[in-house]
């Protein structure tokens, strides 16, 4: 018995010590010390011996399955250690590889000019208020002071829904939703899409964009008008920018001007797209109309205030040289990529 067990930790020695794997390893495991295993199967097996060497032979199995488990063990941790390692170098990821290059879009040019141009305004201390774009005929129009025979609001030239509502003409309807909500003093901006009845042509649309601004407070003069224009007009087209005012008429204003600035390709000598008088026109502007502010509950004795608007669409053409609006409405991706 006891050279029988002997030949088995010898043999299990050997089969331990040259097994591949964790799997053969688990197989010796089966093998002497599983259910039907041959070290178990020792053991049952002492029933038959001596009553006397039953402790002996019992301790020499127990010390061999000692021994054996041991180096079961410590092959076992060797092998798992490995087979780590080797899943750890399969599964690596190589970040030494460039990335693959993702196709971002672009800001469409009136965005871009939009944006340019918030942020100058704000920068001076405006807020951005928007408004409807269907709108009520009593802001569009009869706030404004414009009059019932007044031209804009012909069906010729106005989109309507009922003879009450319709597509608003100008952001202006903003304002006067603003001077109704708020006291002043009042510093905002209105941008948004604006419709009229228009054939399509290269410098028409019968949708394009607006930015129009307001400031109401006590003691504002024309003066803050054309400095606060002058401004802008200087940071959106350079600093070698001039500016210039002539009157003109708008119901909503008065007195009213027209702001030109100097031609940004020829600087101001004349050429074919200033159409050789060095000034490109570019807003609207005006002191608000004393009726307009006490329509909307604001005492002109007390208040004053400017209005300024343009469209966006014929700053951008002038910003980048677009010859034609239809180009900023066709989704074009050869003409949107170059912005
Ligand atoms: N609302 C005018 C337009 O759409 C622009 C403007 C705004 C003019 C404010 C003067 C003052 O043409």
């Amino acid at each position: 018995m006891q050279e029988e067990i002997k030949r088995l930790e010898k043999e299990a020695q050997e089969a331990i010590g040259s097994a591949k794997d964790t799997g053969a390893l688990e197989a010796i495991r089966v093998k002497y010390f599983g259910k039907k295993g041959v070290l178990t199967a020792l053991l049952r097996s002492m029933g038959a011996l001596p009553t006397g060497e039953r402790p002996k032979v019992g301790q020499m199995v127990n010390e061999t399955s000692q021994r054996l488990e041991g180096l079961l063990e410590n092959r076992l941790a060797i092998f798992q250690k490995a087979e780590k390692q080797q899943r750890l170098a399969e599964e690596a990821i190589d970040i030494t590889i460039p990335a693959r290059e993702m196709r971002l879009g672009r800001l469409h040019p009136l965005t871009l000019v939009y944006q340019t141009t918030r942020d100058i305004f704000l920068g001076m201390g405006f807020e951005v208020r928007e408004g409807p774009e269907v709108e009520w005929e009593k802001y569009n129009f009869e706030m404004l002071n414009i009059p019932e025979n007044h031209p804009s609001r012909d069906m010729q030239d106005t989109f309507y829904i009922t003879d009450k509502i319709l597509l608003r003409t100008h952001t202006s309807p903003v304002q006067v939703r603003t001077m109704l909500a708020q006291k002043p003093p009042i510093r905002m901006i209105c941008p948004g899409r604006v419709y009229r009845v228009d054939e399509v042509d290269a410098t028409h649309s019968p949708m394009f964009h607006q930015i129009e601004g307001l400031v109401v407070d006590k003691g504002i003069t024309m003066g803050d008008l054309k400095g606060v224009l002058d401004v802008f007009a200087k940071a959106l087209f350079g600093p070698a920018t001039r500016t210039r005012f002539r009157a003109s008429y708008f119901p909503f204003t008065e007195p009213s001007a027209e702001m030109d600035v100097s031609c940004s390709v020829c600087g101001g000598e004349g050429c074919r797209v200033c159409k050789g008088t060095g000034f490109i026109e570019i807003m609207g502007a005006g002191m608000v109309h004393t009726s307009v502010l006490q329509g909307c509950g604001i005492d002109p004795r007390v208040y004053s205030g400017f209005a300024f608007g343009m469209g966006l669409d014929r700053m951008a053409n002038m910003k980048y040289g677009i010859a034609d609006i239809r180009l900023l409405y066709e989704n074009d991706i050869r003409f949107l990529e170059q912005f």
